[in-house]
């Protein structure tokens, strides 16, 4: 069993003592995530380019993705940007418009990160196991960002 607002505290630890770096502050994260729980077998964060309507990954835990780059629309990554909604994929083989990074992942979760009300990015978690994320996941990872907002940024 996970202990969910043990690891919460965990991350805010770490965001309490974050230097200007943001991107190594949000990599820990990453790790922290994708070692803790088991499925989580890669965690990373999106953020948007308004400009250019893309995604850019900036932070990761777990096998190194193609996909650094995603359009606005593109993916579920791509959908969350537009939508401003969490998306919880259970089986991936289902959706229409999915980019695959690994052929091992079966579900995933996407959670918009909101700064000043303002849909920034998103944290992206691909597990191994279909149907792996529940309301628990999806509540857990809501106020990681609210954290990360408040902390970081
Ligand atoms: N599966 C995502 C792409 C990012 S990878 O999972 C790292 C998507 O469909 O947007």
């Amino acid at each position: 069993m996970t202990n969910y607002s043990l690891l919460l505290q965990e991350a805010k630890a770490l965001l309490s003592n974050a230097t200007s770096d943001k991107d190594s502050t949000l990599t820990k994260i990453c790790l922290l995530l994708q070692t803790t729980i088991n499925h989580y077998d890669w965690v990373g964060f999106y953020f948007a380019n308004d400009a250019e309507k893309t995604l850019h990954l900036k932070a990761f835990a777990g096998i190194p993705s193609d996909h650094t780059v995603i359009p606005f629309g593109k993916g579920i990554c791509g959908q969350v940007a537009i939508s401003n909604e969490n998306f919880v994929v259970d089986d991936v083989s289902a959706q229409d418009s999915y980019i695959a990074c690994d052929i091992h992942v079966k579900s995933e979760i996407v959670i918009p990160l909101f700064v000043n009300d303002k849909n920034v990015g998103q944290i992206d978690i691909d597990s191994n196991v279909i149907n792996a994320f529940s309301e628990e996941d999806a509540h857990f990872l809501e106020q990681l960002n609210a954290a990360i907002a408040d902390l970081l940024f």
